[in-house]
């Protein structure tokens, strides 16, 4: 199974990305999550990276289209893959399209996670993240067990460095610009469904499990 993840920056699509990737065993894929373990090697491409990822702009495509197309090679991607974050843009969007016509394969699910702008920014402010395994809490939508360190690993939580109200803003108005034209992409390919983001973390992932089986179904009664 094949799936994208949209949605406003601070929507959800890291933690409904979880949950589905548990659920169906497919490996996680998130852009942000690339760039941010490139930004720590200390590298040119890193410092490079970092000038756009720390003032909420996108990395270029040619550098993000090369990091999706190397890991989509990787034998976990064999059965099936989630991509969180991926395509951005238009452009990205028919990348993703060159990169799956190589390889004889298609995208099963677009999934757009619909969140009210109010709710963002309330979201994206209570996030804290692990710096060593990347889990990711909200102090009151989903805290950790000990208040400000990971279930995990136990180590200190933190802001993510462009969760800054200024930054996040920017991101919101970035994503409005660019992810238009890649709804219409795929709901042209039948594929897109839009889910409604403002209720709690299961309520969400039920409505997306439901229609990944409900689709599932009808393909297997074929
Ligand atoms: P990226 O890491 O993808 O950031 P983003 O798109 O801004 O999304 P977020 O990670 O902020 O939010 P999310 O939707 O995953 O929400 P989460 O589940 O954490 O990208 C970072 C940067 O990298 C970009 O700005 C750009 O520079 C670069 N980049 C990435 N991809 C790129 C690309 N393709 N091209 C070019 N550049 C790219 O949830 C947020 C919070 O809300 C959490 O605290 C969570 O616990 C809580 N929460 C989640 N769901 C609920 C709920 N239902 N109810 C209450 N709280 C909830």
């Amino acid at each position: 199974m094949r799936i994208i993840l949209l949605g406003t920056p601070g929507g959800g699509k890291g933690t409904q990305a979880k949950l589905i990737c548990d659920h169906f065993a497919i490996p996680h894929i998130s852009t942000g999550a690339i760039f941010r373990e490139k930004v720590k090697e200390g590298t040119a491409l890193s410092r490079e990276i970092s000038s756009y990822t720390g003032t909420g702009q996108l990395v270029p495509d040619p550098i993000t289209i090369s990091l999706v197309e190397e890991r989509l090679t990787k034998d976990d991607c064999k059965n099936g893959f989630l991509l969180d974050g991926f395509p951005r843009d238009k452009k990205q969007a028919e990348a993703l399209d060159r990169i799956m016509n190589k390889k004889n394969k298609q995208i099963d699910f677009v999934f757009l996670i619909d969140v009210p702008k109010e709710m963002i920014v309330d979201r994206i402010l209570g996030r804290r993240v692990c710096p060593k395994c990347a889990e990711s809490y909200h102090i009151k939508y989903n805290p950790p067990k000990a208040p400000g360190h990971c279930d995990v690993c136990g180590t200190a939580l933190i802001h993510r460095a462009d969760d800054q109200e200024q930054i996040i803003l920017d991101r919101l108005a970035i994503y409005n610009q660019t992810t238009q034209p890649i709804l219409e992409f795929y709901e042209t390919k039948g594929i897109l469904h839009k889910i409604k983001g403002d209720g709690g973390i299961q309520e969400i992932f039920s409505q997306l499990n439901e229609i990944i089986e409900k689709v599932q179904k009808k393909l297997n009664r074929k």
